[in-house]
């Protein structure tokens, strides 16, 4: 009996091991060391994220010789075929080039029936995302739950905004045109706190498997998500856009929680959109005046 036939998975069995692989030889070079290169003004490319896209690309080709494969490093192959592979060979890569050990690889892979338009999202029917640092596969097939190490995960039970720990990110490009700093803002100051660390996929997966109550970020990428999206849903969280409609892999916008305070998210974006109960942020300047009059009292006591 195959491993596939062991686990019921039809998929996730064969990506695991693809993801492990590239996972060691990031794992690698990340002790070795890379060369880093710009794609756009802060947007970092190694030889690490090729040699990553590479080797997936090749190996899915041995195991899913019909799959295509869309991979960030620019891997566009059988794009016509039902099945397609949402491939992040690094995702993390910041993190990376500076030796910080929090990235992983992503794969997800979406069915597309023959009648999709081109710009139309097929169903995402399994993921796969593996942190080789940790050694952490977090894996998933739709209807059939996530896992990690192989161990079911479920997302946290936490009812409320205020009692959560959430996540996001910035993108790399068009930095200025971001209103995100508002959102962090507003986030940081209604729950536990705000992380920021860097792996869009690996925020997914702390979402899914409860280490995280929610996660958003504006301008993601199919290859981000395509993975982590199906672990929040098979984990039994929600995934969305900003206001409650439907996640689709371009839509560039990704609200993902634990289902419970869904609801509680979208409102704090209604509102945030419309300019309702937003907190002022003191600027620096008016921090500076506080602070000098607050020196000025102390030398009058
Ligand atoms: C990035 C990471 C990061 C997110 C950026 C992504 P990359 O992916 O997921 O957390 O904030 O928007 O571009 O470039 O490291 O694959
Ligand atoms: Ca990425
Ligand atoms: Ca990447």
């Amino acid at each position: 009996m195959s491993a596939a036939e062991g686990t019921g998975l039809i998929w996730v069995p064969q990506a695991a091991e693809i993801a492990r692989e590239a996972g060691a030889r990031l794992r690698e070079f990340f002790a070795r060391g890379v060369e880093t290169e710009y794609k756009g003004d802060v947007d970092l490319v190694t030889v690490a994220d090729r040699t990553s896209e590479a080797l997936i690309k090749g190996r899915l080709a041995e195991v899913f010789p019909a799959h295509g494969v869309y991979g960030e490093e620019g891997t566009r192959e059988r794009m016509e075929g039902e099945f397609r592979w949402y491939v992040d060979p690094l995702d993390g890569t910041t993190n990376f080039a500076h030796g910080l050990p929090q990235f992983c690889v992503s794969l997800g892979l979406e069915r597309r029936s023959a009648r999709l338009a081109a710009g139309e999202d097929g169903t995402i029917v399994a993921g796969v995302v593996y942190d080789p640092m940790r050694d952490e596969l977090f894996a998933a097939e739709r209807g059939k739950g996530a896992t990690l190490n192989g161990k079911p995960i479920g997302v946290s039970k936490t009812a409320v905004l205020a009692e959560s720990l959430v996540a996001t990110g910035f993108p790399s490009h068009k930095r200025h045109d971001n209103p995100n700093i508002h959102f962090y803002h507003e986030f940081t100051l209604r729950s536990h706190g705000v992380r920021r660390a860097g792996s869009a996929a690996l925020d997914l997966a702390y979402v899914a498997c409860g280490r995280l109550e929610a996660f958003w970020e504006f301008n993601l990428n199919s290859w981000d998500t395509a993975a982590g999206a199906l672990l929040v849903e098979e984990a039994g969280g929600r995934i969305s856009d900003f206001i409650g409609g439907p996640f689709e892999l371009d839509s560039r916008e990704v609200l993902a929680s634990n289902r419970r305070i869904h609801g509680e998210l979208v409102g704090l974006f209604q509102d945030m959109f419309a300019g309702r109960n937003l907190e002022p942020i003191p600027t620096p300047r008016e921090f500076a005046q506080r602070r000098a009059e607050r020196a000025a009292a102390a030398m009058r006591r």
